[in-house]
């Protein structure tokens, strides 16, 4: 049976959006959906709030194809544009949007990138060592296996996989070399995790994950891409950000944190204006999914909401 794909958190997104983007008469509001992969989240986000555009990016282009197919009937409403996050303003500066109301993240990989089989994201299936977001980009998984040190690579899967035996697997892949699928991968890993230390789940998850997020750069390009979107926020305007890694949700939450504490040096009586918080944070610590959504949802059992509103512009 084809599964549907559910966009995570739907409800709550749309809630936490609701007090940007429902405007009165046909006062016009504009989202960046920053990660439009299927359109899922885009195109619920058009059909509540009538008054609202969307501008969608995605790096993939199969993603781009498949989200403007979705949001054609919602016809000049909806634009999507191959880009990556980090390229938002260039992206709102060509189409000549200079702030925002809101702007949504879902980070990582969309269910389409999982299940196409030749594009090597899953270990569960035989594909070429691919795992490229943009199928553009220089840097597949078979250059990162088959090129980068043993040290390199230890620290690749130790980082981005919190991968215990990151040593291990390390040694095994540079001695199997060349990898060519992903079932090469698979058996590196299998040989080196031991099979008394094998914890819940498949033991390649977090070796998978690891050599994903360096292909793609992907904390690199958050890192990048979340002042550019509080920068275009106007006051009054929301972020709303999923994550479904450790790291990455570190990273949006010492971002939203810094805006939403003053930044006068300790001891001042009285804070000055420009030193006083200019964000609001919106989500106490960062939220997750009900139960019931991860029943019918996998992919939500490892979702982190985090959301803050700008009160004003960074001083
Ligand atoms: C979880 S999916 C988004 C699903 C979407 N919210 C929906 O409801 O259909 C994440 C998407 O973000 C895209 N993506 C990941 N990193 C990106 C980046 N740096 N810039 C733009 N898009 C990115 C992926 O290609 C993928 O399509």
């Amino acid at each position: 049976m084809e599964q549907r794909h559910v966009p995570v958190a739907l409800p709550r997104v749309l809630e936490l959006l609701t007090p940007v983007l429902l405007t009165p008469g046909d006062q016009e509001t504009v989202m960046v959906d920053a990660t439009t992969g299927l359109g899922g989240h885009s195109a619920a986000v058009l059909q509540r709030f009538p008054n609202a555009q969307v501008v969608g990016l995605d790096r993939d282009p199969q993603a781009v194809a498949a989200a403007t197919e979705r949001l054609g009937g919602f016809k000049d409403r909806a634009r999507v544009v191959h880009a990556r996050y980090d390229q938002m303003s260039e992206v709102l500066d060509d189409l000549h949007i200079d702030r925002v109301d809101a702007v949504l993240f879902d980070l990582g990989v969309s269910s389409m990138q999982i299940d196409e089989p030749d594009r090597g994201f899953a270990y569960s299936r035989t594909a070429p060592l691919d795992m490229r977001m943009d199928t553009d980009a220089e840097l597949t998984a078979d250059e990162v296996l088959n090129t980068y040190s043993q040290s390199d690579l230890a620290r690749v899967l130790w980082e981005y996989g919190e991968e215990r035996f990151a040593r291990r697997i390390a040694r095994e892949i540079v001695a199997r070399r060349p990898l060519r699928t992903s079932d090469d991968l698979v058996a590196a890993v299998e040989a080196g995790v031991p099979a008394a230390a094998r914890r819940k789940g498949h033991p390649a998850k977090r070796t998978f994950q690891a050599i994903r997020i360096e292909v793609n750069g992907e904390l690199a390009s958050l890192a990048a891409a979340l002042p550019q979107a509080l920068r275009r926020l106007r006051p009054g305007g929301r972020i709303v950000v999923l994550s479904y890694h450790s790291l990455e949700d570190k990273m949006v939450k010492q971002a939203l944190r810094r805006g939403a504490e003053h930044s006068a040096p300790a001891g001042l009586p009285v804070i000055p204006a420009d030193s006083r918080p200019w964000l609001r944070l919106i989500t106490r610590g960062s939220e997750v999914a009900s139960e019931q959504e991860i029943a019918v949802n996998p992919r939500a059992r490892s979702v982190r909401i985090r959301a803050a509103e700008k009160l004003r512009e960074a001083s």
